[in-house]
């Protein structure tokens, strides 16, 4: 089973859209994606049309030592699965903030032991408790990037973020994967900021980009994806597009060398970078 962050710190950068999107284009070629809304403000469980959850049937017994994860309803979605969000995350955010903390979403996934072939996990715009453990609980990382300044700025942040994570938290951490989003070819800076993080990122920015799409802000009015209502539209096949090229990429890292499993670092010892990072 892959595990797929995606991360971007700052908002509005393509990042529910684009779990969405990615887990139902491989849903539509055969493959069995989960997605997991680690946003504490669930737009991506509102968006697929889930109601408030309970929450001991939410991904927040994650987070609970008491939980009973066979209590969590996995909810159908547009082409893939779903364990929603609970504005609950919010509160249980302030008693998050030992070291282990970090570790809830790997040792859950591991607890588990789910029969999915994929699972992405979506995050909020932030660095907090909720995005580590995103971090620490995956291989790969998927960072939209709007080819705009802030958001520029949030891709590079998040970059950086996943190095320290691989360093101190999870060496399994493999491979970072910007996709640019909400791509307007007339606009001269998006061009300029593209050719700026091909330049500086080049062999880890996916070749494809998702243009802007009128079909694709529309699909979020619903519980559908573009696929059901407008499969022709550009978002649907930019998005087909690039998480083609985004699972050839995900499935050569992992025929590579570097398969060996080492085990994993004391959280403990890396509690100052850890603090610092949730307190910048
Ligand atoms: N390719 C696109 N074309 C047009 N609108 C888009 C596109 N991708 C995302 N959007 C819109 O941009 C807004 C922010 O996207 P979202 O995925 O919620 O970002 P994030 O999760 O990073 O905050 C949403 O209203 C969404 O519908
Ligand atoms: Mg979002």
């Amino acid at each position: 089973m892959t595990v797929l962050s995606v991360c971007n710190h700052k908002g509005g950068t393509g990042k529910t859209t684009t779990a969405i999107h990615v887990a139902a284009a491989l849903g539509l070629s055969g493959w069995r994606p989960l997605v997991i809304d680690l946003d504490p403000q669930g737009f991506l469980t509102r968006t697929m049309g889930v109601g408030e959850p309970d929450p001991e049937q939410s991904v927040v017994a994650f987070f609970d030592p008491d939980a009973d994860l066979e209590q969590i309803e996995v909810r159908e979605a547009s082409g893939f699965d779903l364990i929603p969000s609970s504005d609950t995350l919010t509160r249980r955010m302030r008693d998050l903030n030992k070291p282990t903390d970090v570790l809830w979403v790997r040792e859950a996934l591991q607890r588990l032991d789910l029969a999915y072939d994929l699972v992405l996990l979506d995050t909020a715009a932030a660095v907090t408790v909720y995005s580590l453990n995103a971090l620490v609980a995956s291989r790969h990382v998927l960072i939209p990037v709007l080819p705009e300044y802030q958001s520029v700025v949030g891709a590079e942040q998040t970059h950086k973020t996943t190095q320290l994570v691989e360093n101190k938290l999870n060496p399994l951490l493999e491979t970072r994967h910007f996709l640019f989003t909400q791509v307007d070819a007339r606009k001269r800076m998006h061009k300029t900021y593209r050719e700026y993080i091909r330049e500086k990122h080049g062999p880890e920015v996916l070749e494809h980009v998702i243009r802007t799409s009128t079909s694709l802000a529309k699909s979020q009015d619903g519980t559908t994806t573009i696929f059901d209502h407008d499969p022709t539209a550009r978002g649907a096949i930019d998005y087909a597009n690039a998480t083609d090229e985004l699972m050839t990429r995900i499935r050569e890292a992992s025929d590579g060398p570097d398969e060996e499993q080492s085990p994993p670092p004391d959280p403990a010892e890396s509690a100052p970078e850890l603090s610092e990072m949730l307190n910048s």
